[in-house]
């Protein structure tokens, strides 16, 4: 049977460990009830993200959803997140990436309810280690913006709510100095077709360029709303990074992977297909905006180049920065048929694109940057690169100041990892 979109895979994590000169590695899947329950049956029983529930319509209201724990991961002291964004996290063993059970982040502020998701990509702030995210809740016609800010241990240390107009869709948003940022963009999800089970949530969901993208700027400290705007339409699903700019105008400055429109979508629930054929075309934008008014200033397409997944090391998020790293699309790739098949690097400073050449018939996962333990200023990006010459899975490595030397150091996996979404870093302690 296959799913229905690309996100409806079942989480697997790969986790790769550096000590003593060596590199190991495993792979597992998430355990999560769903998986548990189909795995159990051997076929695939409930509706998803681009699916809904196989077999008979009551299937429908009775597996409408699975927690695919598929989307990210978050590292804690002692334990591994496994992060879905309709959902909560399931808490991993760090080493054996056994699933030890769904957590609900307790603490000071309280808890994680059933039906509050967190979502798949929280941020750290790399000064005080405390870990802010969001979560889209629908108690109703209208959905509720949910947001977090929990300790380094991932204890609930504040949480506020936000009620939004509509139920829009919101992958990921931007912190920036003392801002947390969200670009709400004009899709729409009918959720009632959802609830009848007549619709999967993407199936559900429509472009409403009527509506414009919505700005939301809310106070880090408080969380709550400093101010809320409106620009033209368009959709990420991926943030680069935000700052409070240092040219003395108190703006924030934002980076985005942004597409023209929602055909985004139908490209990846195509990808679950095999075959794509339907364009979706991001480039790298950069944005600026005054936070007491949410009044956009400047929006700049930096690079015309096919990217996604901008990234950037850890201890720059919220803050300012000169580099973003990518997954891209090499000149001359047919960008709706294929994958991204190279990594990049824009330097904002010097306005450059450059790239790494993997060859023919390689695609990379999402750069991962890691700062040199020796060294901060040295720094290291790790990808996880499908090698479809030899149908197999390799780790590359690559001095993240020179992409077009090629990589340093390759490590052949044992097996194949599909084409996958985010990861992290976790230092030695
Ligand atoms: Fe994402």
């Amino acid at each position: 049977m296959r799913v229905g979109h690309w996100f409806d895979g079942d989480g697997a994590i790969l986790r790769v460990r550096f000590a003593n000169g060596m590199a190991e590695a495993n792979y597992r899947y998430v355990q999560s009830a769903g998986f548990r329950v189909e795995a159990k049956q051997d076929r695939l029983l409930y509706g998803n993200y681009g699916m809904t529930a196989p077999g008979p319509i009551w299937n429908q209201w009775r597996r409408p959803l699975k927690n695919a724990a598929n989307t990210s991961v978050i590292t804690l002291e002692d334990r591994l997140l496994a992060l879905w964004e309709g959902g909560g996290p399931h808490a991993l063993d760090l080493d054996t990436l056994a699933t030890l059970e769904k957590t609900n982040l307790d603490g000071p502020a309280g808890r994680l309810e059933a039906k509050e998701p967190f979502s798949a990509h929280p941020k750290r702030d790399p000064l005080t280690g405390d870990i802010y995210n969001f979560g889209v809740s629908i108690p109703g016609r209208n959905a509720r913006l949910l947001l977090y800010r929990c300790d380094h241990a991932g204890r609930l240390l504040a949480r506020r709510h936000f009620d939004l107009e509509g139920i829009p869709l919101i992958h990921d948003w931007v912190m920036a100095g003392a801002y947390l940022v969200f670009l709400v963009p004009p899709v729409r999800i009918g959720v009632l077709s959802v609830l009848l089970g007549l619709k999967s949530y993407s199936e559900a969901m429509t472009w409403r360029p009527e509506l414009g993208t919505q700005i939301l700027v809310f106070d880090r400290t408080r969380l709550d709303l400093v101010a809320r705007g409106d620009t033209e339409p368009f959709f990420q699903w991926h943030f680069g990074n935000g700052a409070c700019n240092d040219q003395g105008d108190a703006r924030l400055v934002l980076d985005l992977a942004r597409y023209p429109d929602f055909s985004t979508n139908q490209h990846l629930r195509e990808v679950a297909s095999g075959r794509t054929s339907t364009p979706a075309r991001a480039t790298l934008w950069r944005m600026l905006l005054e936070p007491g008014s949410a009044r956009v200033h400047e929006q700049v397409e930096v690079s015309p180049r096919s990217v996604e997944f901008p990234t950037l090391p850890s201890a720059e998020v919220g803050q300012g920065w000169q580099r973003t790293y990518l997954s891209a699309h090499r000149i001359g790739t047919d960008t709706t048929a294929e994958r991204y098949d190279t990594l990049a690097c824009f330097d904002h400073a010097q306005d450059r694109f450059t790239e790494a050449d993997l060859g023919d018939g390689r695609y990379p996962s999402e750069p991962i940057v890691v700062a040199d333990a020796d060294d901060p200023r040295q720094q290291w990006l790790l990808s996880v690169v499908y090698n479809g010459n030899e149908d197999t899975g390799e780790l590359w490595i690559y001095n993240a100041a020179g992409l077009a030397d090629g990589p340093v150091c390759v490590l052949a996996l044992p097996h194949v990892v599909p084409l996958s979404f985010h990861g992290c870093w976790r230092p030695a302690h």
